[in-house]
């Protein structure tokens, strides 16, 4: 199960990920929002991220317009690690080293094609562990 949220700019972007996990068989826990009313994408982040966090998620994708604002909400949170991913090569990385529980993406960025190959990358890819997940828990250590 993954877990998606976005706010009013990446509605849209949303729902075609939506479609396209459920295209695979990938049961998807959808958070909203669903129409351009505005919203303030931190609170759209916690509410993702604290799902996340509970561990009955594989993984999250958060979205706003440029997936910036809410990617930097989703880390100031303990135990995330969010990625901005506006390329395949760097959602690939994002799993390889960073081993990211939540990827960002930004609906005033990509188009839909793009946006879905981006996820299909990370997805695709797998966490190489090793020095990497040393990085990681440092970057956890700085939460204390
Ligand atoms: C909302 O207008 C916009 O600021 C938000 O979606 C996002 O791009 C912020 O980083």
């Amino acid at each position: 199960m993954i877990v998606i949220g976005s706010d009013h700019g990446a509605f849209e972007l949303k729902s075609v990920l939506v479609e396209h996990l459920k295209s695979k068989g990938v049961e998807v826990c959808d958070c909203g929002v669903f129409d351009a009313t505005s919203v303030d994408y931190p609170d759209v982040a916690q509410v993702v991220c604290e799902k996340v966090n509970s561990g009955n998620y594989e993984f999250g994708i958060l979205l706003c317009g440029t997936g910036i604002g809410i990617s930097i909400a989703a880390n100031k949170i303990d135990g995330i690690r969010c990625a901005l991913v506006n390329t395949e090569y760097a959602a690939e990385k994002a799993k390889q080293h960073n081993n990211a529980n939540v990827i960002a993406l930004g609906g005033r960025v990509l188009g839909p094609d793009l946006a879905k190959n981006i996820l299909d990358a990370f997805m695709n890819t797998s966490f190489e562990g090793g020095r990497h997940q040393m990085r990681i828990d440092k970057i956890h250590a700085l939460e204390k």
